[in-house]
């Protein structure tokens, strides 16, 4: 059945040109885009967004990154989308993620890893009200 992710083409694949070729994977397996925004993040949205790893030892520098440039945030729809999608990006760390996925194909890094996807559908619902409240 229909479900919605949201996805944050983080600011590395901006930065390297990368925002077609996300948008393209996605688009040729059969997703549509329901809403797109460029936007950088502050601090406050970054807390928000990523609350479950506030205390992790990789926050501080994930927030520096994820806010340090302009990122592009999606809601993407389709069947079965939150799986889909997740499988299309591929594991978090590009050095492990299998080829033929986005970070496997396109990352070397743990953190710097292109693409975020909700993990769930309430973590998608979450993170949509934060990035399109006008979505409800
Ligand atoms: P994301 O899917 O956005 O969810 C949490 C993010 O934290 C993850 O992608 C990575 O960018 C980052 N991350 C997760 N684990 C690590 C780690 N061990 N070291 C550095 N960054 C990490």
């Amino acid at each position: 059945s229909d479900e919605r992710s949201l996805v944050l083409i983080k600011p590395d694949a901006v930065r390297r040109g990368l925002v077609g070729e996300v948008i393209g994977r996605l688009e040729r397996k059969g997703l549509s885009i329901e809403a797109m925004v460029l936007r950088t993040m502050d601090g406050q949205l970054a807390d928000a967004h990523y609350a479950e790893h506030l205390d992790k030892p990789f926050y501080p520098p994930l927030r520096q990154f994820m806010t340090a440039g302009p990122l592009v945030a999606m809601v993407v729809a389709g069947d079965q989308v939150i799986e889909v999608v997740r499988a299309l990006v591929g594991a978090t760390d590009g050095r492990r993620a299998a080829a033929g996925t986005i970070r496997g194909d396109l990352s070397l890094s743990n953190r710097e890893n292109l693409v975020h996807a909700s993990d769930s559908a309430d973590s998608a619902k979450r993170e949509i009200a934060l990035w399109f409240p006008e979505l409800g």
